[in-house]
C-alpha cells in the first residue's frame, strides 16, 4: 500500500516505519516523505533512504488555505492509499480533508481526549498523572479529536522530567504506529462513527 507520511522533527517515527517497509510482507511502501519546514531531520532520513521528498511551508503561501491546497496537491501527486503524520506540527484543512479525510492517520503522544496539542508530555507531566502514552487516530477537522485506532500506555515515573517522559513514550509509540499502520494497510479497516474496526476493507 502506498503510503506518504509527514514529518516536522527528527523523524524518528518515520525511521520505525522506513525500517520496517524494508520487508515487502509489511505491506507498506512510504511513497514520499513531506515537511513542513526545511531541513529536519526526517526528510534527510527519506534522502539517505532513497525515497522522494517535498517541503510544503505555510510562510511561502499567501494564506492558510492555499497552504492546505498546495499540500492536498503535493501529496496527491504521490497516490498514496494512506497519509501518516509522524510528528507533523501543522494542522490541515478543508482542502486536505476533502481527498484524504478517513485515510489521514496521526501519532500523537498523550492517551486522548487528555492533552492534546504539542506538549502532551508536558501537560502530562504538569498534570500529575500516573499513567501517559500515545494514540493513534484518525484525523478529523479538530485538534486530535479524531477516531482512535489504537493507545498505550507508559507509567509515569517519580523523578521524569519533560525529556524522560517524552523518549518513554517514543519507546512505545513507535511500534504501535509500525504495527497498527502495517495492518490498516494489510487487513484494510472501516471507520464508523468513533469507531475504527481493523480487518474490513473500507468501502
Ligand atoms: C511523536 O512523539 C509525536 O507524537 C509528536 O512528536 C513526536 C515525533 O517525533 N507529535 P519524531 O519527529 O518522529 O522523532
Amino acid at each position: 500500500v502506498p503510503v506518504v507520511v509527514l514529518v516536522s522533527g527528527t523523524g524518528s517515527l518515520l525511521q520505525a516505519i522506513l525500517d520496517a517497509s524494508q520487508d515487502p510482507a509489511y505491506g507498506v511502501r512510504v511513497v514520499a516523505v513531506g515537511a513542513d519546514r526545511a531541513g529536519t531531520l526526517g526528510v534527510e532520513r527519506a534522502e539517505a533512504a532513497g525515497i522522494p521528498t517535498f517541503v510544503c511551508q505555510v510562510a511561502d503561501h499567501a494564506t492558510r488555505e492555499e497552504w492546505d491546497a498546495a499540500l492536498a496537491e503535493a501529496v496527491t501527486a504521490y497516490e498514496p492509499q494512506l497519509v501518516v503524520s509522524a510528528g507533523f506540527l501543522k494542522l490541515v484543512g478543508p482542502a486536505f480533508l476533502a481527498r484524504f479525510g478517513g485515510r489521514y492517520l496521526n501519532s500523537h503522544n498523550a492517551l486522548l481526549p487528555s492533552f492534546p496539542g504539542i506538549h502532551g508530555p508536558a501537560d502530562a507531566l504538569a498534570y500529575g498523572v500516573k499513567v501517559a502514552g500515545a494514540t493513534l487516530f484518525v484525523v478529523d477537522e479538530g485538534v486530535d479529536t479524531g477516531a482512535i485506532v489504537a493507545q498505550v500506555a507508559v507509567p509515569v515515573l517519580d523523578d521524569d522530567t519533560v525529556e524522560t517522559l517524552t523518549e518513554r513514550i517514543k519507546a512505545a509509540e513507535r511500534p504501535q504506529l509500525v504495527e497498527m499502520l502495517g495492518r490498516m494497510a494489510r487487513e484494510g479497516y472501516a471507520v464508523e462513527g468513533r469507531r475504527v474496526t481493523i480487518g474490513t476493507w473500507r468501502s
